[in-house]
């Protein structure tokens, strides 16, 4: 006689062998608007492999004409020697954003740059082994009281970008940072295991990277800045201004003056990972906007800064979530 919980087993085995096949059916005749829950089923069954090791990748083969119009994978976000010469309007725009005077010249700057910090060419490894999971962690008050820190350190990258103080907040924003955006205006010192990535603006704050890591000797761009910056050197990273453009035109189809550095942040991830989870953006329960870290005083810190287009950006962000491309967590 045949072991009866074998016998079970066996017929569990047969059952979700049917299941699994009718919907492989379905899944290609009702390929909308449900093919992505069955490409989740199907991933969690480990039936089917993906382009990517995750149970959602950044890029599927059946993304929708929005994401693709938009999405390119050959702009890089990160400079190296290689890719760092720029277009004629690409630099032009790039200057024009900040109009400095008499910028150095790009390319000597560029090659001093390289000197000090590495010339590697991270994260182009997508395929079909990697499951990157990141956190965008943005600096709005709708992380007070949110417990999101647990949830944002089992990421495997965590970007944060501007101040963005973790001490006294680790509950709501987390404890880890491996990647902090700034540029020199709003840099702040990092700890030895963070990578800082600039967000150049104009050739002097890549002259001021320079010289925040060695000499010290620059001191002020149009404002008064930190001469010297703790980080590891042999992170520091540099945010191509051709991507910088690309998010510009593609993704803001050219709303705004430029865009703001959280949405920078999101693009940034949103190239480098196959999975991306965003906290901290928008506006609180009260519709306030306010830094996790100060008391809602003046009600608007960080929305209408004139350049940036708050609504285009949280539309696309929006879209981005609908389309299951990143997962929002909005908060209290
Ligand atoms: C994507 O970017 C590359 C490199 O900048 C460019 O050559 C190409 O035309 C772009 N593709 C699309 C579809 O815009
Ligand atoms: C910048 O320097 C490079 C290399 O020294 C040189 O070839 C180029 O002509 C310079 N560009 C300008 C605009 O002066
Ligand atoms: C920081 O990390 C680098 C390696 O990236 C190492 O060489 C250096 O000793 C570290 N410094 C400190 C203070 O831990
Ligand atoms: C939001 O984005 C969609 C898609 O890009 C666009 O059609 C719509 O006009 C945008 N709305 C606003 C208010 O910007």
């Amino acid at each position: 006689m045949k072991h009866p919980k074998r016998r079970k087993l066996k017929t569990l085995a047969l059952l979700l062998c049917v299941v699994t096949f009718t919907t492989f059916l379905f899944s290609y005749t009702l390929r909308q608007p449900s093919s992505y829950f069955f490409k989740y089923a199907f991933r969690l069954a480990g039936s089917f492999k993906g382009p990517c090791a995750c149970q959602q990748c950044m890029t599927e083969a059946d993304d929708d004409p929005w994401f693709t119009e938009r999405f390119n994978q050959s702009v890089h976000p990160l400079m190296t020697r290689e890719n760092s010469a720029l277009s004629d309007e690409t630099y032009k725009w790039w200057q024009w954003l900040q109009s400095e005077k008499r910028p150095a010249n790009f390319s000597e700057v560029v090659e001093e740059l390289f000197r000090i910090i590495p010339d590697d060419a991270l994260y182009a490894d997508a395929g079909p082994e990697r499951c990157r999971t990141c956190a965008v962690v943005g600096n709005s008050g709708n992380l007070k009281g949110s417990q999101y820190g647990g949830l944002i350190d089992s990421s495997h990258f965590i970007i944060r970008m501007n101040q963005a103080p973790t001490a006294g907040f680790e509950e709501d924003v987390g404890a880890r940072t491996t990647h902090h955006l700034m540029y020199p205006e709003s840099a702040r010192d990092l700890d030895n295991a963070t990578s800082l990535v600039l967000i150049p603006f104009k050739t002097l704050d890549l002259q001021w990277i320079i010289s925040a890591l060695t000499t010290g000797k620059i001191k002020h761009t149009y404002v008064p800045v930190m001469s010297r910056i703790e980080a590891n050197k042999n992170k520091v990273l540099i945010y191509n201004p051709t991507f910088f453009k690309y998010v510009y035109d593609s993704w803001l189809e050219g709303h705004g003056r430029y865009p703001s550095t959280g949405f920078l942040s999101l693009l940034f991830a949103i190239h480098i990972c196959d999975q991306v989870s965003v906290f901290g953006f928008g506006a609180d329960q009260n519709g306030n906007w306010h830094h996790y870290w100060e008391e809602n005083l003046l009600g608007g810190a960080f929305r209408y800064t004139g350049v940036h287009d708050g609504d285009f950006e949280s539309n696309v962000t929006h879209f981005l979530a609908d389309k299951h491309k990143i997962r929002m967590f909005n908060g209290r």
